[in-house]
């Protein structure tokens, strides 16, 4: 088969080494990749986005299957260009359609549909300019921290959670007022959550479905969870509280309705759903659905499995999977993001990276924010490399990656030394 990947991450260039490792595939390109994802197929320089050229190059190269990576492409409705175009209909793209990408596309319609499948989230309501006044009435009955939600994609920066009445007002008001843009027409308010994240990632084809392993991520800049959020600073996967009750419940009062609910609203699914949890004294609410894989999470979980991702693939396209098996290992998988200096505020790109070393199956560098200059490989992202490493336990994975890291130098190089910290002092 050929392959064509979109994006330019981390996560993309995960992706990539993973479908480069299946015997089924014959040729792999990537749109428009990085210098990681260079040494596991062609990279192409095209935009996830311009569906056009998509369009031409997947003729012209005889390509029989596309893989989505990022959000973007599947919000502005890649799955149906394809599904809808005479020329394209027979190429499968792994992704939701356009009526799927909205869990992630819009937070008020994630949130509908939670509530039309009772499953557990925390208690909302939803404005716009002309309910100003209701949304305030609504912040004054509930307690703090106030969590507010842009219903649109606003590059990550949609959510804020504030301690007072007041400045939750402000910020309702200054969100309603276009400060996100369009993307904040709308504004859902919701009850604070107070408790331990987790990623959970499934495989669906629409009717079928796998759980692939639990990741947890790190998203501030700082160690100890402070400081600004950023895209995520590293990931740990198993995660040792998503212990199968606890997984046992969130399949059963999570993933199993959200199939159902799919299928019942005849929303034609066939790719990833990335479920933000939070755990409560043990239950699982849903903080968010996401429509594609993680980042860095992706980094820690294809690694851990061992079996075909393409049949994984051929699965969620043919609505076989079912068929399929799916193999993960017992090993643990951490991933450490070096980002630039600055990040996730501005920072200066273009410095060489030294020391990148050879991968192995234990231990590989995902390259994100990379780029060639001159035949040497330097910074050009934020998060610029996502360090991942296997091992019997956290503690041997992270060694790992921190002593991989230790190799790796570039001026203004910046990692956060406590990941997985947390999750070792849960379980002592
Ligand atoms: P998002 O941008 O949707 O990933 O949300 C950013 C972060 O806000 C989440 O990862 C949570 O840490 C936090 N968050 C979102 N909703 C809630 C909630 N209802 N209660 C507590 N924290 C929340
Ligand atoms: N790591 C969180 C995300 O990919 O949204």
């Amino acid at each position: 088969m050929k392959v064509l990947l979109l994006g330019s991450g981390g996560r993309e260039c995960a992706f990539a080494r993973a479908i480069s490792r299946s015997p089924k595939v014959a040729a792999l390109y990537i749109a428009p990749g990085n210098p990681g994802t260079a040494e596991y197929g062609t990279n192409v320089n095209l935009s996830p986005v311009n569906f056009g050229s998509l369009k031409q190059f997947v003729l012209s190269n005889n390509i029989n299957l596309v893989v989505v990576g990022p959000e973007e492409p599947l919000v502005k409705g890649i799955f149906d260009y394809f599904h809808e175009d005479d020329q394209l209909h027979h190429v499968p793209v792994i992704g939701p359609s356009l009526a799927g990408a909205r869990l992630e596309g819009s937070k008020k319609f994630a949130k509908g549909f939670m509530s039309r499948y009772g499953i557990p989230t925390a208690a909302y309501e939803s404005f716009s300019q002309e309910t100003l006044e209701a949304g305030y009435a609504f912040l004054e009955k509930l307690r703090a921290p106030y969590v507010l939600k842009a219903d649109g994609l606003a590059a990550g920066k949609g959510v804020v959670i504030l301690d007072s009445a007041e400045e939750a007002k402000r910020e309702l008001a200054s969100m309603l007022g276009g400060k996100f843009g369009t993307a904040g027409n709308t504004v859902v308010i919701e009850e604070f959550l107070s408790g331990i994240e987790c990623s959970v990632f499934v495989a669906t084809d629409g009717k079928n479905y796998k759980i692939l392993p639990v990741a947890k991520d790190y998203k501030r800049i700082g160690e100890h969870d402070t400081g600004l959020n950023t895209g995520g600073m590293g990931a740990v996967s198993p995660v040792p509280f998503a212990d199968e009750a606890f997984m046992e419940k969130v399949r059963v009062r999570i993933v199993e309705p959200t199939i159902a609910g799919l299928r019942f609203e005849k929303i034609t699914y066939k790719g990833f759903i990335f479920i933000g949890l939070m755990n409560v004294g043990g239950e699982p609410f849903v903080i968010e659905y996401n429509v594609r894989m993680g980042d860095p999470e992706t980094e820690v979980v294809l690694p851990r499995i061992e079996s075909d991702l393409m049949d994984l693939f051929e699965g969620m396209a043919h609505g076989t999977l079912d068929k399929k098996e799916l193999k993960i290992t017992d090993r643990t998988a951490t991933t450490v993001v070096c980002v630039s200096g600055g990040y996730p505020e501005s920072y200066p790109k273009g410095f060489e990276i030294t020391g990148l070393g050879e991968n192995t199956d234990r231990s590989i560098v995902f390259h994100a924010g990379t780029a060639l200059k001159e035949g040497k490989t330097v910074t050009s992202g934020g998060r610029v490399l996502a360090v991942t490493s296997l091992g019997a336990s956290i503690e041997e994975a992270l060694e790992g990656s921190y002593a991989r890291i230790g190799q790796i130098d570039y001026q203004g190089k910046y990692f956060r030394r406590d990941i997985g910290q947390d999750l070792l002092k849960l379980k002592r």
